[in-house]
């Protein structure tokens, strides 16, 4: 093994974080895997396991690979590849229910799959190996931290760190205290995340915390757009790119995300919420899903990925307004209500669309830059027009347009 973090700038200064914290990480698919490279890099030993037979090393193939192209591209020079990979012990046999390997951890991120049992299992053995100072992590997308705390001894050390796919790329990582996180566990998790040269937001313990949350209306009001027929998703998709300035439009984002994924997603967060309408699944998105056409993986979704030219907008300004003047307003709306309703402050809601998604700006800057009743206004026109309570402005906002007051304080 080689000394933590010698080539880590973070990581050259008396008892820094990389120096004296050991990570472990259990759960080598695609999360753990990304996470293992990111504290490596930052200069920690890691401990990486999983239950599967062959997971670890396919999950140390896929760290090289990732290196290597960094090498490739001149973003990393060979000594210090060799050196993140020398920080991490990739545990060669499937672990079983001993976890007493992660004892000398003292920082310890779960990335199982997606069920709270399994979760609770894991939580409750590792608490009890582990010493009441280690924090344990959950990097969990959509269940309670505080479901999962509730299984430990010690549930003040237990905490969300939500990163984004690929953890090794996307900046951004959502820090979830559920409400018995000690206050010192919070700061020591966010200081030491930051220290990955990550960009932190602290998230409430609510279904979709902020980014999977805000995010909804940019998929399920596309979807409404082309289920009534105003537009088709390639006019949609170029809408939202060219007069809004995504990166991806809504289709080609649930493409390739998945839409199996992404309408999994929307149906936690509707269900999850009590049935609040502005979450209400798709038919459009459920058909796609029954049929296989999860997207880009299958080959087909909204478009088709077997060669053949894809389908051309019509790129009609007035029509592509139309379609902006509906997306927008809700994205904001939902925006407000997270700050309304304190999942995160409005600097963090923003920075998190920013950086977890890639927004062109952040939406609560976004309306004040607009005006203080611009989305006000279309969402109550949307609400006259639809009857559906899925379209009520946020209080926030209602308070806004009254008092011409920005957003953003
Ligand atoms: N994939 C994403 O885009 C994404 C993004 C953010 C968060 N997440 C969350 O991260 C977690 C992991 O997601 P993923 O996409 O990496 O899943 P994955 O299916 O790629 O990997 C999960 C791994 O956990 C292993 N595993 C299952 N039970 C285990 C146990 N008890 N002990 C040890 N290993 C066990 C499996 O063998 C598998 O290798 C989930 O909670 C998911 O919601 C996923």
């Amino acid at each position: 093994m080689t000394e933590p973090g010698r080539d880590s700038g973070a990581s050259t200064m008396v008892n820094s974080p990389a120096n004296t914290t050991k990570v472990g990480i259990v759960g080598a698919g695609a999360m753990g895997t990304g996470i293992a490279q990111v504290a490596a890099a930052a200069g920690h030993s890691v401990l990486l396991g999983d239950a599967t037979a062959g997971a670890v090393s396919r999950a140390q193939a896929n760290i090289r690979s990732s290196l290597d192209k960094l090498v490739e591209k001149g973003k990393l020079d060979a000594q210090r590849r060799g050196m993140i990979l020398s920080r991490i012990d990739f545990l060669e046999e499937p672990l079983g229910v001993d976890v007493s390997l992660y004892r000398d951890c003292s920082l310890v991120i779960e990335a199982i799959h997606e069920d709270l049992a399994a979760k609770q299992a894991l939580f409750a053995t590792l608490a009890s190996v582990l010493p009441a100072t280690a924090v344990l992590a959950s990097n969990t997308s959509s269940l309670s931290i505080a479901s999962i705390a509730r299984a430990c001894v010690h549930p003040e050390r237990v905490i969300g760190i939500h990163f984004f796919n690929p953890a090794p790329v996307l900046p951004l990582v959502e820090i979830v205290p559920w409400l018995g996180t000690s206050p010192a566990v919070v700061d020591r998790t966010r200081t030491l995340v930051d220290s990955w040269r990550k960009t932190t937001v602290i998230a409430a313990d609510t279904p979709g915390f902020i980014v999977n949350r805000v995010a909804r209306p940019y998929y399920g009001e596309a979807l409404r757009i082309h289920d009534e027929g105003i537009a088709d998703c390639a006019t949609i998709d170029w809408a939202m790119k060219e007069l809004g300035g995504f990166k991806m439009g809504p289709f080609e984002l649930m493409d390739f995300i998945g839409n199996d994924i992404n309408f999994a997603v929307t149906r936690t967060m509707y269900e999850s919420s009590f049935w609040e309408p502005r979450y209400k699944p798709s038919l459009t998105q459920k058909q796609l899903v029954d049929a296989g056409f999860f997207g880009r993986k299958s080959g087909r979704g909204y478009y088709r990925y077997d060669g053949s030219a894809m389908p051309a907008p019509t790129t009609d300004a007035a029509l592509g307004g139309r379609i902006l003047e509906r997306v927008l307003p809700l994205l904001i709306n939902e925006a407000a209500e997270a700050v309304l309703y304190r999942v995160a402050s409005p600097a963090d809601v923003d920075l998190a669309m920013m950086k977890g998604v890639n927004y062109p700006k952040g939406l609560l800057a976004w309306s004040d830059e607009l005006g203080s009743s611009w989305a006000f206004d279309r969402l109550l026109a949307l609400q006259a027009e639809y009857g559906e309570d899925r379209y009520r402005p946020s209080a926030l906002l209602r308070r806004a347009a009254a008092a011409n007051a920005r957003l953003l304080v």
